[in-house]
């Protein structure tokens, strides 16, 4: 009798397990995780068919959904100022500001920007594309980019989980409708084109998907201000890019002056249409740069600083090798990169009266982890292409499109200063509000849309909330453009399930801003975190040993976008991220001026 007990009870847990199994794939049963529950970056876990549990562990907050603030979540949230109160104070308020810059309180504000915008990026990283949850596998290899909030489950009823149409939209509607230029609209803060060519050229030496294997891998493995746009991307190339002598790299001369040397002499791997002689491919540390005479420009700019910075070492330390002025010349590129970019170029996209300052000891008192993972997120919302004009005017001419895509003759026939000249005087494109993208970029934008659905990327409200931001309610309140909304509406469904590249693209802009609040509050924690993440910002690097004594050291403290360029040219030109101010900047410069 016992035995036959225990023989039923073993039989009815196969059947109840059986019929479990059966349940959980049955698609009647929804994932509840595809509802995303959890607030205030709380984790979702699935237990049994149809069960889940956030884990709220220091988010300071607790409940099923981590939705009840703890008491000094409370407290913090009743003092916390709304981001766009933070903006607006920050972007006026001259004579206040003008008492912060320089004083004691610039390093005190300065340092609440940067801790409190890259509290918000997980270090260590976190997820990527194939593992929704924390794994080994996920932190240890590189070649993925990491992503701040794990894909949309695979078993979700519909794309965006369970909120919108059953069918995202056509990509090729979207951009007609929404992104495709009618006429050019030049950006209210004054961005030029030597700013978008610096952006590009910036932020393609970490943004480098591998379009070879699926969505989310990329082949820049220094995951950050790596100077691998100017040194190359593996140590192969970098030899191959190297003189071998002082430190310097090799270029090749034109009219006296350096340029990068050609694929004939230093045979790399460089992006160009077939057939494209050898003779007039650039060798660059960036395989694709030879598209663009402005990227040509930048990387010849760099080239030639990073040299000048290898005889200044050299000079001072006449018994260091050629590895040793190399390794140390890199390092101070890089400084000299990351102070540009903050204290030039992230101060006037910032719009800030503050006065941004690239001071790595700030930090030191505070808790920072020194390093860095590109996140997907992050190479989405960079898709800058509405800053593109729709034709290039250099020295009285007008040149279009179909004669500057690879032209490498642009860069050698003008030279450097009067790229220089003309790109900081000609307008670039507003970035946010749709309606923008010059055609030679549209199918760009579809690319990414593309991409951002391959790699499940969650809606745009649900980005919104991670970064602390009010999720829209309506699509009426996500933009003015009325008509706008209306077709969105229609598209999507629900705002709900509004898609992450678009969301950042066509939101409403600031007022008089290049785009709206989501890409400043979401773009700039990854931002500052990759520039402060750097080893070098470190306190055991930021020394002036690490830069070859003092002179390298300042070299990289006083960097400006300006000396960058002047120190290296025959004559200074107007160079800007702004187009000119005033009429004597508007004035044409001759070739004598000086530094
Ligand atoms: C006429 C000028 C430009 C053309 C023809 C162009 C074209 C392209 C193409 C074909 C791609 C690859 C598509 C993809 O990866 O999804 C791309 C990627 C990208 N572009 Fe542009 N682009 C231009 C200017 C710019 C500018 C000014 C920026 C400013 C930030 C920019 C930022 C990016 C970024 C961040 C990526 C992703 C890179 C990656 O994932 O590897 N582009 N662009
Ligand atoms: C938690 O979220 C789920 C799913 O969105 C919802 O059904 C439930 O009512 C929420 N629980 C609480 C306590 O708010
Ligand atoms: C403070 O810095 C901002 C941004 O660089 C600038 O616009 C403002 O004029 C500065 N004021 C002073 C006194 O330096
Ligand atoms: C990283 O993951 C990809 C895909 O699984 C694999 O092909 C590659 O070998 C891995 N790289 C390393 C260094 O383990
Ligand atoms: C390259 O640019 C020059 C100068 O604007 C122009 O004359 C030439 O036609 C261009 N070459 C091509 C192949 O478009």
């Amino acid at each position: 009798m016992k035995e036959f007990d225990t023989f039923t009870v073993w039989l009815l847990m196969n059947l109840v397990m059986l019929q479990s199994s059966l349940s959980s794939g049955d698609s009647s049963v929804v994932n509840p995780c595809c509802h995303y529950p959890c607030q205030n970056a709380g984790v979702c876990v699935r237990f049994g068919p149809d069960g889940y549990k956030c884990d709220c562990t220091r988010t300071g907050f607790y409940g099923e959904n981590c939705t009840n603030p703890e008491f000094w979540t409370r407290v913090r949230l009743m003092l916390k100022p709304d981001p766009a109160l933070v903006h607006y104070i920050l972007t006026h308020f001259q004579w206040f500001w003008d008492l912060v810059n320089n004083s004691f309180l610039q390093d005190t504000v300065m340092r609440l920007v940067l801790t409190v915008r890259s509290d918000l990026i997980p270090s260590p990283p976190t997820y990527n594309t194939k593992y929704g949850y924390l794994s080994w596998e996920s932190y240890y290899n590189l070649s993925y980019y990491t992503r701040l909030l794990p894909p949309v489950p695979e078993d979700c009823p519909l794309p965006m989980g369970t909120k919108g149409k059953p069918v995202l939209p056509d990509v090729k509607t979207l951009t007609e409708k929404f992104f495709r230029r009618q006429k050019f609209r030049p950006d209210p803060q004054g961005t030029n084109l030597m700013f978008a060519f610096m952006a590009q050229h910036f932020t393609h030496q970490f943004f480098k998907t591998n379009h070879k294997v699926q969505q989310g891998f990329t082949k820049a493995l220094g995951h950050g201000v790596d100077a691998g746009h100017i040194y190359g991307d593996n140590l192969e190339r970098q030899h191959q890019l190297r003189l071998h002598k002082d430190g310097h790299l090799k270029y090749q001369l034109v009219d006296g002056e350096m340029y990068p040397p050609t694929v004939a002499e230093v045979p790399v791997h460089m992006v160009y249409p077939k057939g494209f002689p050898m003779e007039q491919r650039l060798a660059i540390g960036q395989e694709v740069y030879g598209i663009l005479p402005g990227l040509t420009m930048y990387a010849t700019i760099w080239l030639r600083e990073h040299n000048r910075v290898c005889d200044v070492l050299k000079a001072e330390h006449p018994t260091w090798d050629d590895e040793q002025l190399f390794q140390t010349s890199r390092l101070i590129i890089i400084g000299e990169i990351i102070n540009i970019i903050i204290q030039e170029y992230v101060q006037h996209l910032s719009g800030y009266l503050l006065k941004l300052k690239f001071d790595p000891s700030l930090l030191f008192g505070v808790r920072f982890q020194y390093s860095n993972r590109i996140a997907l997120e992050f190479c989405q919302l960079y898709h800058w292409h509405p800053l593109m004009p729709d034709s290039f005017h250099i020295d009285g001419e007008e040149i279009p499109y179909s004669q500057f895509f690879y032209n490498t003759s642009i860069l050698t026939h003008y030279g450097v200063e009067k790229l220089v000249d003309a790109f900081s005087r000609q307008p670039a494109g507003q970035i946010g509000g749709g309606h923008n993208s010059h055609e030679v970029v549209l199918k760009v934008a579809e690319m990414v849309i593309r991409e951002s659905r391959g790699a499940r990327m969650q809606p745009f409200n649900e980005y919104r909330k991670r970064f602390k931001l009010k999720p829209y309610t309506s699509f009426y309140e996500f933009t003015d453009d009325v008509e706008m909304a209306r077709a969105l509406e229609e598209l999507y469904g629900d705002i709900d399930a509004l898609e992450f590249y678009p969301g950042m693209i066509l939101e409403k802009t600031r007022p008089n801003s290049i785009f709206g609040e989501s890409m400043v509050e979401i773009g700039a924690p990854f931002s500052l975190k990759g520039l402060l993440g750097n080893p070098i910002c470190s306190p055991e690097y930021w020394k002036p040993s690490t830069f070859g004594g003092d002179a390298g050291f300042s070299i990289v403290k006083t960097s400006t976008l300006k000396k960058l360029v002047c120190l290296n040219t025959r004559w200074c030109p107007y160079v800007d991220f702004h187009v000119p101010r005033n009429e004597e900047e508007r004035e044409p410069r001759k070739p004598s001026t000086e530094l």
